[in-house]
């Protein structure tokens, strides 16, 4: 069975003390055994929120790492760096990154690799713009971001990821796929899985649908056989908002 996850994406957001305060509410009411919560913080909360939530439920995620393994690259943190820190996540390839940051499909693969050789388990996201989805043209630009990308893994490599879908559309804009969009989408990366990797691979990768997912609309996306669990932004520094979408299975 593959895991439910609900991944909190903070973003740039809270200051060390904030970030550890709604951590620990967080972990204060988040009682679950079969969902993987993750907490998606900023690089320098992740040492103090790994030592205070319940390890047992809840996971640290980066948000982001070096496409280097270590050297002259001022203002980088390395994936070994994220993983010395005990979290065990890393987001990549967040719509941000690739369209503020101008992260390239070839600088993903070199952070791909280096969390992987790091022990880091990657959320990998992909999702198109409005212009691509009201062209109609989403599936073929979303699978061929996972083909410039995550489809050049091993097999074995493949087994360890995360994906999360996410329309550029819908993130932080309050505007969320319909449940029927994003099961859509999720079930042709499951299919494109199984054409490249097999069906068992497939069926065992946990897929994430993420943009405006919120307390309201969790359950009916969550019920979708395809949609695994969220990658969940503005509604995850909210620690209610956020137990709510950890209960909507
Ligand atoms: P949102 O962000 O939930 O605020 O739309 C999701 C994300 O970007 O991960």
């Amino acid at each position: 069975m593959r895991k439910k996850i609900v991944a909190g994406n903070w973003k740039c957001n809270t200051t060390l003390q904030e970030g550890v305060a709604l951590a620990k509410e967080v972990n204060s009411i988040v009682k679950t055994s079969d969902v993987q919560v993750i907490l998606g913080t900023p690089f320098i909360h992740l040492t103090e929120v790994v030592k205070l939530v319940d390890n047992k439920a809840i996971a640290v995620a980066a948000q982001n790492c070096a496409a280097e393994p270590k050297g002259a690259f001022t203002g980088e943190v390395s994936a070994a760096m994220v993983k010395s820190t005990g979290a065990q996540y890393v987001i990549l390839g967040h719509s941000e990154r690739r369209g503020y940051y101008g992260e390239t499909s070839e600088i993903l693969n070199k952070k791909l690799a280096l969390a992987l050789e790091n022990g880091l388990t990657p959320i990998y996201c992909c999702g198109e713009a409005l212009d691509v989805r009201e062209a109609g043209k989403q599936n073929e630009f979303v699978i061929n971001q996972l083909e410039e990308t995550i489809f050049k893994l091993s097999a074995d490599d493949f087994k360890k990821l995360v994906i999360a879908y996410e329309p550029i559309w819908a993130i932080g804009t309050g505007k969320t796929a319909t449940s029927d969009q994003a099961e859509d989408m999720l079930k042709t990366i499951r299919e494109a899985i199984a054409a490249k990797y097999g069906k068992a691979i497939a069926d065992e990768t946990s897929i994430l649908y993420g943009g405006s997912c919120n307390a309201k609309n969790a359950k009916e996306l969550f019920a979708k056989p395809n949609i695994d669990g969220g990658l969940i932004g503005g509604a995850s520094l909210k620690a209610e908002d956020f137990n709510t979408i950890v209960m909507s299975f």
